[in-house]
Protein backbone atom coordinates (compact mmCIF):
# COMPACT_ATOMS: atom_id res chain seq x y z
CA UNK A 1 0.00 0.00 0.00
CA UNK A 2 0.85 3.39 -0.74
CA UNK A 3 3.27 5.63 1.82
CA UNK A 4 1.42 8.64 2.73
CA UNK A 5 3.83 9.93 5.82
CA UNK A 6 6.99 9.11 6.47
CA UNK A 7 8.79 10.53 9.69
CA UNK A 8 12.63 9.51 9.98
CA UNK A 9 14.67 10.02 13.08
CA UNK A 10 12.35 12.92 14.18
CA UNK A 11 13.47 14.69 17.32
CA UNK A 12 11.99 17.58 19.04
CA UNK A 13 12.65 19.05 22.52
CA UNK A 14 11.78 21.80 24.99
CA UNK A 15 13.41 23.83 27.42
CA UNK A 16 11.84 23.17 30.83
CA UNK A 17 13.99 25.28 33.58
CA UNK A 18 17.31 25.04 32.57
CA UNK A 19 17.13 21.84 31.34
CA UNK A 20 16.24 20.50 27.61
CA UNK A 21 13.32 18.06 28.07
CA UNK A 22 13.07 15.94 24.66
CA UNK A 23 9.27 15.06 24.06
CA UNK A 24 10.49 13.32 20.61
CA UNK A 25 13.01 11.32 20.89
CA UNK A 26 14.46 9.71 17.59
CA UNK A 27 10.87 8.27 16.16
CA UNK A 28 10.17 6.48 12.67
CA UNK A 29 6.80 5.84 11.42
CA UNK A 30 4.97 5.25 8.57
CA UNK A 31 1.34 5.85 7.36
CA UNK A 32 -0.22 4.18 4.46
CA UNK A 33 -3.20 5.52 2.54
CA UNK A 34 -6.23 4.25 4.29
CA UNK A 35 -4.63 3.46 7.65
CA UNK A 36 -6.86 4.32 10.69
CA UNK A 37 -4.11 4.83 13.55
CA UNK A 38 -4.40 5.94 17.27
CA UNK A 39 -1.94 7.42 19.25
CA UNK A 40 -2.34 7.10 23.15
CA UNK A 41 0.02 8.15 26.05
CA UNK A 42 0.05 9.78 29.22
CA UNK A 43 -0.39 13.50 29.45
CA UNK A 44 2.58 15.75 28.45
CA UNK A 45 3.71 12.97 26.69
CA UNK A 46 4.32 15.13 23.64
CA UNK A 47 1.15 13.19 21.60
CA UNK A 48 -0.36 16.87 20.58
CA UNK A 49 3.90 18.09 19.88
CA UNK A 50 3.73 14.93 17.25
CA UNK A 51 0.60 15.66 15.77
CA UNK A 52 1.62 19.38 15.21
CA UNK A 53 4.53 18.34 13.56
CA UNK A 54 2.97 15.90 11.32
CA UNK A 55 0.67 18.76 10.43
CA UNK A 56 3.41 20.76 9.66
CA UNK A 57 2.40 23.35 12.06
CA UNK A 58 5.17 23.11 14.23
CA UNK A 59 8.91 21.96 13.42
CA UNK A 60 11.34 19.23 14.52
CA UNK A 61 14.48 20.17 15.58
CA UNK A 62 16.39 17.12 13.68
CA UNK A 63 14.71 14.11 11.49
CA UNK A 64 12.66 14.46 8.51
CA UNK A 65 9.16 14.54 7.45
CA UNK A 66 8.09 13.19 3.96
CA UNK A 67 4.11 13.61 3.14
CA UNK A 68 2.72 12.41 -0.04
CA UNK A 69 6.15 12.21 -1.56
CA UNK A 70 7.33 15.90 -0.34
CA UNK A 71 9.87 16.37 1.96
CA UNK A 72 8.33 19.10 4.41
CA UNK A 73 11.03 19.25 6.66
CA UNK A 74 12.46 22.47 5.40
CA UNK A 75 9.76 23.92 3.34
CA UNK A 76 9.09 27.73 3.36
CA UNK A 77 6.50 29.18 5.89
CA UNK A 78 4.24 30.31 2.65
CA UNK A 79 4.96 27.05 0.37
CA UNK A 80 3.67 24.98 3.67
CA UNK A 81 0.39 26.79 4.07
CA UNK A 82 -0.47 25.99 0.77
CA UNK A 83 0.69 22.37 0.83
CA UNK A 84 -0.95 22.11 4.11
CA UNK A 85 -4.69 23.16 2.68
CA UNK A 86 -3.85 20.74 0.04
CA UNK A 87 -3.40 17.31 1.56
CA UNK A 88 -4.10 18.00 5.75
CA UNK A 89 -7.36 17.58 7.44
CA UNK A 90 -7.54 19.35 10.87
CA UNK A 91 -10.84 18.27 13.36
CA UNK A 92 -9.00 19.80 16.37
CA UNK A 93 -11.34 20.31 19.61
CA UNK A 94 -10.17 24.15 19.57
CA UNK A 95 -10.54 24.79 16.00
CA UNK A 96 -13.75 26.70 16.55
CA UNK A 97 -16.48 27.36 13.11
CA UNK A 98 -16.35 30.78 12.24
CA UNK A 99 -19.49 32.10 14.22
CA UNK A 100 -20.08 35.06 11.66
CA UNK A 101 -20.46 32.63 8.18
CA UNK A 102 -23.06 29.70 7.77
CA UNK A 103 -22.22 26.00 7.94
CA UNK A 104 -22.22 25.46 4.66
CA UNK A 105 -20.20 28.75 4.16
CA UNK A 106 -17.77 27.31 7.15
CA UNK A 107 -17.25 23.90 5.32
CA UNK A 108 -16.61 26.16 1.76
CA UNK A 109 -14.37 28.33 2.87
CA UNK A 110 -11.18 26.31 2.02
CA UNK A 111 -12.41 25.84 -1.38
CA UNK A 112 -12.34 29.84 -1.45
CA UNK A 113 -9.65 30.65 -0.22
CA UNK A 114 -7.88 27.97 -2.67
CA UNK A 115 -9.42 30.27 -5.30
CA UNK A 116 -12.76 28.86 -6.22
CA UNK A 117 -16.03 30.63 -7.02
CA UNK A 118 -18.58 30.49 -4.42
CA UNK A 119 -21.00 29.15 -6.23
CA UNK A 120 -19.35 25.93 -6.65
CA UNK A 121 -17.89 26.04 -3.52
CA UNK A 122 -20.93 26.45 -1.76
CA UNK A 123 -22.77 23.14 -3.89
CA UNK A 124 -19.35 20.68 -3.04
CA UNK A 125 -20.13 22.05 0.83
CA UNK A 126 -23.69 21.23 0.10
CA UNK A 127 -22.87 17.45 -1.04
CA UNK A 128 -20.42 16.99 2.09
CA UNK A 129 -23.15 18.07 4.45
CA UNK A 130 -25.33 15.56 2.78
CA UNK A 131 -23.17 12.99 2.89
CA UNK A 132 -22.70 13.66 6.71
CA UNK A 133 -26.26 13.84 7.29
CA UNK A 134 -26.36 17.55 8.28
CA UNK A 135 -27.69 18.81 5.04
CA UNK A 136 -30.66 21.09 6.47
CA UNK A 137 -28.24 22.82 9.14
CA UNK A 138 -26.50 24.48 6.06
CA UNK A 139 -27.97 27.65 6.08
CA UNK A 140 -27.75 27.85 10.21
CA UNK A 141 -25.49 29.75 12.05
CA UNK A 142 -22.50 27.81 14.59
CA UNK A 143 -24.16 29.01 17.42
CA UNK A 144 -27.98 27.28 16.04
CA UNK A 145 -26.44 23.99 15.59
CA UNK A 146 -25.71 21.01 18.10
CA UNK A 147 -22.47 20.40 19.70
CA UNK A 148 -22.44 17.02 17.52
CA UNK A 149 -23.48 18.99 14.38
CA UNK A 150 -20.69 21.24 14.87
CA UNK A 151 -18.08 18.84 15.23
CA UNK A 152 -19.50 16.66 12.00
CA UNK A 153 -19.51 20.30 10.11
CA UNK A 154 -15.79 20.54 11.10
CA UNK A 155 -15.01 17.03 9.83
CA UNK A 156 -17.12 18.41 6.12
CA UNK A 157 -14.27 21.44 7.02
CA UNK A 158 -11.62 19.32 6.89
CA UNK A 159 -12.55 16.77 4.13
CA UNK A 160 -13.75 19.33 1.42
CA UNK A 161 -10.19 19.58 0.09
CA UNK A 162 -9.96 15.50 -0.37
CA UNK A 163 -6.71 15.66 2.51
CA UNK A 164 -4.44 12.97 2.24
CA UNK A 165 -4.59 12.72 6.11
CA UNK A 166 -6.72 13.84 8.49
CA UNK A 167 -5.37 14.78 11.66
CA UNK A 168 -7.51 14.68 15.26
CA UNK A 169 -6.37 15.81 18.94
CA UNK A 170 -9.20 14.50 21.25
CA UNK A 171 -12.07 14.57 18.03
CA UNK A 172 -13.73 13.06 20.93
CA UNK A 173 -13.04 14.91 24.36
CA UNK A 174 -15.66 17.24 24.56
CA UNK A 175 -18.41 15.25 23.72
CA UNK A 176 -20.76 13.34 25.54
CA UNK A 177 -20.82 9.29 25.41
CA UNK A 178 -23.38 8.91 22.45
CA UNK A 179 -22.30 11.83 19.92
CA UNK A 180 -18.44 10.83 21.07
CA UNK A 181 -19.47 6.90 19.35
CA UNK A 182 -21.38 8.73 16.44
CA UNK A 183 -18.49 10.41 15.59
CA UNK A 184 -16.17 7.48 15.94
CA UNK A 185 -18.51 5.80 13.72
CA UNK A 186 -18.72 8.40 11.41
CA UNK A 187 -14.74 8.00 10.78
CA UNK A 188 -14.53 4.49 10.03
CA UNK A 189 -17.77 5.29 7.55
CA UNK A 190 -15.24 8.37 5.78
CA UNK A 191 -12.42 5.78 6.15
CA UNK A 192 -14.50 3.09 4.21
CA UNK A 193 -16.15 5.07 1.78
CA UNK A 194 -13.26 7.67 1.07
CA UNK A 195 -10.10 5.09 2.10
CA UNK A 196 -9.51 8.30 3.92
CA UNK A 197 -6.18 7.84 6.74
CA UNK A 198 -6.94 9.30 10.16
CA UNK A 199 -4.60 10.23 12.44
CA UNK A 200 -6.14 10.52 16.26
CA UNK A 201 -4.40 11.54 18.93
CA UNK A 202 -6.15 10.74 22.32
CA UNK A 203 -6.97 9.27 26.01
CA UNK A 204 -10.38 7.30 24.99
CA UNK A 205 -9.73 3.88 25.06
CA UNK A 206 -13.39 3.41 22.66
CA UNK A 207 -10.57 5.17 19.88
CA UNK A 208 -8.07 2.91 20.46
CA UNK A 209 -10.20 0.00 20.38
CA UNK A 210 -11.86 0.79 16.74
CA UNK A 211 -8.22 1.87 15.12
CA UNK A 212 -6.38 -0.60 13.09
CA UNK A 213 -3.07 0.49 14.07
CA UNK A 214 -2.37 1.78 18.19
CA UNK A 215 0.66 3.58 19.17
CA UNK A 216 1.49 4.89 22.84
CA UNK A 217 4.17 7.59 23.43
CA UNK A 218 6.03 7.77 26.56
CA UNK A 219 9.07 9.02 27.27
CA UNK A 220 10.17 10.51 24.09
CA UNK A 221 9.91 6.92 22.17
CA UNK A 222 6.66 6.02 20.24
CA UNK A 223 5.81 2.15 20.17
CA UNK A 224 3.27 -0.40 18.47
CA UNK A 225 0.78 -1.69 21.36
CA UNK A 226 -1.59 -3.50 18.43
N1 LIG B 1 5.76 25.55 23.25
C1 LIG B 1 6.21 24.82 24.28
N2 LIG B 1 7.23 25.28 25.06
C2 LIG B 1 7.72 24.55 26.08
N3 LIG B 1 7.26 23.34 26.41
C3 LIG B 1 6.25 22.83 25.68
C4 LIG B 1 5.67 23.53 24.58
N4 LIG B 1 4.69 22.77 24.05
C5 LIG B 1 4.65 21.64 24.79
N5 LIG B 1 5.58 21.67 25.77
C6 LIG B 1 5.85 20.60 26.72
O1 LIG B 1 6.13 19.42 26.00
C7 LIG B 1 5.53 18.28 26.63
C8 LIG B 1 4.58 17.61 25.65
O2 LIG B 1 3.43 18.42 25.43
P1 LIG B 1 2.20 17.95 24.55
O3 LIG B 1 1.22 19.04 24.55
O4 LIG B 1 2.70 17.48 23.24
O5 LIG B 1 1.68 16.70 25.40
P2 LIG B 1 0.39 15.77 25.18
O6 LIG B 1 0.87 14.36 25.14
O7 LIG B 1 -0.41 16.27 24.04
O8 LIG B 1 -0.41 15.99 26.55
P3 LIG B 1 -2.01 16.00 26.82
O9 LIG B 1 -2.44 14.56 26.80
O10 LIG B 1 -2.11 16.59 28.17
O11 LIG B 1 -2.66 16.83 25.77
C9 LIG B 1 4.85 18.83 27.89
O12 LIG B 1 5.73 18.63 28.96
C10 LIG B 1 4.66 20.28 27.58
O13 LIG B 1 4.65 21.03 28.77
MG1 LIG C 1 -2.31 17.12 23.84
Amino acid sequence: METIIEVKQLCKSYLSGQQALRVLDHIDLNIRRGDFISLMGPSGSGKSTFLNIIGTMDAPDSGEIMIAGENVTRMPEHQLALFRQKHIGFVFQFHYLLPEFTIEENVAMPLMIGGMHRPEALTRAREILDYLGIAERGHHYPAEISGGEKQRAVVGRALINRPDILLADEPTGNLDKNSGKRMLELFRKIQKDLNQTFFLVTHDEHIAAIADINYQLDNGRLSKTS
